[in-house]
Formats: structure tokens, C-alpha cells, sequence
């Protein structure tokens, strides 16, 4: 059952923030009809979650600041802003995977625009079945529900408008230079900083719902990755050697959606085609395709209506890909 996860609002945090000053262990117990030390327990919890929560042993507990990701403050701005995506926000300090919860959500009926965000997660999912690695309190985990009457064919573009807005997101934001790797990959000096996972269910011509989900590394110390991702990784805060807070990101980033999807639904894929080649970095380089067992070499040259990638192999032929991973050859490479 997806809902009992759901942690709407911390009790102890919400006592906190209705007092200026200190409020005492007893009265916080007494309020959430708990003993002391369970308060105690769930403040250095807290703690560890990103809130600074000062304790006195004369005076009691005052809330002092809260982490980077405030669900309030993201709900508030968008409610003055009457958009579609993000008129309903689920939050999750912990979870599976905000996609997976987002398909629950479509399947119990849930309306287009629906997000859901997490703090951590348990078991997040990349492209290719690979793992999404989540740790708590440091990156953006985001999922959003939409229901586009756009025939299954069509589906890539959904994956292409994600990353077009998280890269126009991200620009304006940070001004780093982002680009993108066919179809989904956020890039940054050759180094991932985000990836878009787009998970589907589609009747024979129409698409039932799209849930995408969008990670993007924000104040994640690449020094604590596995050897072989560290290399290959990069952050917000690595980049700009600062730390940012994943609200406004998240923020931006759900306004970039609305714009594009208004944009997909009015006009159709022309301007988020013309604006993903703008930001590629994977057309006109030499790539190698895998493809199940088969490994293709050649120059990416295009990408299709469909949002195929069209390479030129060796002997003058063309072939289009699609659910295929590509590695970009670097000058030099063979
Ligand atoms: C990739 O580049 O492989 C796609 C990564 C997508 C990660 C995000 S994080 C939020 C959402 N929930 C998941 O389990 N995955 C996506």
C-alpha cells in the first residue's frame, strides 16, 4: 500500500515551527502522546535527515534551519502559479522508486500534473535496468504523471521535452554548460549529471500515461560513489563548487515541464526537436552503438521525427536507433 509511506508533515518539526523559541521534550511528548525519549530519538533522526534542531537541556529543542528540499515552499509557489504539473505532490523521505509509485498512482486514477518526490531512494532505477544510485538528503528524485493523447510511436519525444527542460532549468539556474546525450542523458563536460527515465503504458494508438521520472545530482559528494561511476559522474555542487538547493531546482524544473508540455500538446514536436538538437552534444560525433550483443560504430547524424537517433555507419549505410545505448567516441578513440 503506497499510502502508508506517505510522510505528509513531520509532527515534531510542525510543533517546532509554531514556536519561536525553545519548546521542551515533555511538551513535545505530551502533544504527540510519546514518551521523552522517543522525542529524543526522533530529533536525532531529524538530524541526520538535514535539519539543525539545537537542544538544551534546561530549555528543550528549537528549530534552527531546514534541509534543501521543502515540499511546503514548493507547493506554495506553484499554487499561486496555477500550473497543471504539480497541482498534486506526494513526498516520500523514503522510497522504492518515485516511478514506481507514480505508476501506482496513475493505476488508483490519479490526475495528469501528479508528482511525486522523494527524499531517498531505496531501489531507483536508470535506464537499462541499471540501478540509480539515491542516497538521502542530497540529489533530486522526481517523478510526474502525465496522460498526452499521442499515439505510442510517439513516446520518445516525451523522454526528448524531459531533458530539454531539465537542461533549460539547469542553465538558467547555475549558467553550466549542460547538454544532452541521445536520448536522455544531462550532460556536463562529458560527465552525467542527470538522467530521465520514461516509463509507459499504451493501448494499441494512444498512450494511457507516461510516468518520467527525472534524477539529477545536486549536492552529491562524487567522492562517495562506487569506483566505476566516479569517473563518470558529476553534481551541481561539483560543478559550481557550491551547494544548491534542490527546492529551486525542482521548482524550475517542474516549470520547464509545463511550459514544454504546453508546447508538445499546442504546437506539436517541431520547437522541442529544434531546441534538443540545439543542446546535443551527440550529433555530428562519432559514436558506438550496443545493441544487445552487437557493437556499431559510426557518426550520429540526425534524429528523426520519431526521436530515433539516425547513424552512418562505415559503409555509407544508415541505421536508426532506438532502445540502444550509445557511448560517445572521444577524439583519438578507435
Ligand atoms: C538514466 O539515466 O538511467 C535514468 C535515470 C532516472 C532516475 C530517476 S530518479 C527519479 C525516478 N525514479 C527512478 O527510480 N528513476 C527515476
Amino acid at each position: 500500500m503506497v499510502m502508508k509511506n506517505l510522510t505528509k508533515n513531520e509532527p515534531v518539526i510542525e510543533l517546532l515551527k509554531e514556536k519561536s523559541g525553545y519548546l521542551s521534550g515533555a511538551e513535545i511528548a505530551s502533544a504527540m502522546g510519546v514518551t521523552r525519549a522517543a522525542i529524543w530519538k526522533r530529533v536525532n533522526a531529524l538530524r541526520k535527515k538535514g535539519f539543525i534542531i539545537d537542544g538544551s537541556p534546561t530549555k528543550g529543542y528549537k528549530l534552527i534551519d531546514s534541509p534543501d528540499l521543502s515540499i511546503e515552499a514548493i507547493k506554495n509557489a506553484l499554487s499561486k502559479e496555477s500550473l497543471k504539473i504539480g497541482r498534486d505532490i506526494f513526498f516520500y523521505t523514503s522510497l522504492g522508486s518515485t516511478n514506481n509509485v507514480g505508476v501506482e498512482l496513475a493505476h488508483k486514477g490519479s490526475r495528469e500534473g501528479t508528482v511525486i518526490i522523494a527524499d531517498e531512494q531505496r531501489s531507483g532505477k536508470g535506464r537499462l535496468g541499471r540501478t540509480w544510485i539515491s542516497p538521502a538528503g542530497k540529489n533530486l528524485y522526481m517523478s510526474i504523471l502525465l496522460t498526452p493523447s499521442i499515439s505510442p510511436r510517439d513516446a520518445t519525444i516525451l523522454t526528448l521535452m524531459s531533458a530539454v527542460a531539465c537542461c533549460n532549468a539547469l542553465i538558467r539556474l547555475l549558467s553550466i554548460p549542460v547538454s544532452i546525450k541521445w536520448p536522455n542523458d544531462l550532460m556536463v563536460n562529458d560527465r552525467k549529471i542527470g538522467g530521465i527515465l520514461t516509463e509507459i503504458k499504451a493501448d494499441m494508438d494512444k498512450i494511457a500515461y507516461a510516468v518520467i521520472g527525472v534524477g539529477i545530482n545536486i549536492n552529491l559528494d562524487i567522492e562517495s560513489l562506487p569506483k566505476e561511476v566516479k569517473v563518470i559522474a558529476t553534481s551541481v555542487k561539483r560543478e559550481t563548487g557550491k551547494q544548491f538547493s534542490r527546492t529551486t531546482v525542482a521548482l524550475e524544473v517542474l516549470r520547464e515541464f509545463e511550459k514544454w508540455y504546453e508546447i508538445l500538446l499546442m504546437k506539436g514536436k517541431r520547437d522541442i526537436l529544434e531546441q534538443w538538437r540545439e543542446y546535443s552534444s551527440t550529433i555530428g560525433s562519432k559514436v558506438k552503438v550496443s545493441m544487445g550483443n552487437s557493437v556499431y560504430k559510426g557518426i550520429a547524424e540526425e534524429i528523426d521525427d520519431e526521436g530515433l537517433l539516425i547513424v552512418k555507419l562505415p559503409d555509407g549505410s544508415y541505421m536508426k536507433v532506438d532502445a540502444g545505448d550509445i557511448t560517445m567516441i572521444r577524439a583519438g578513440e578507435k
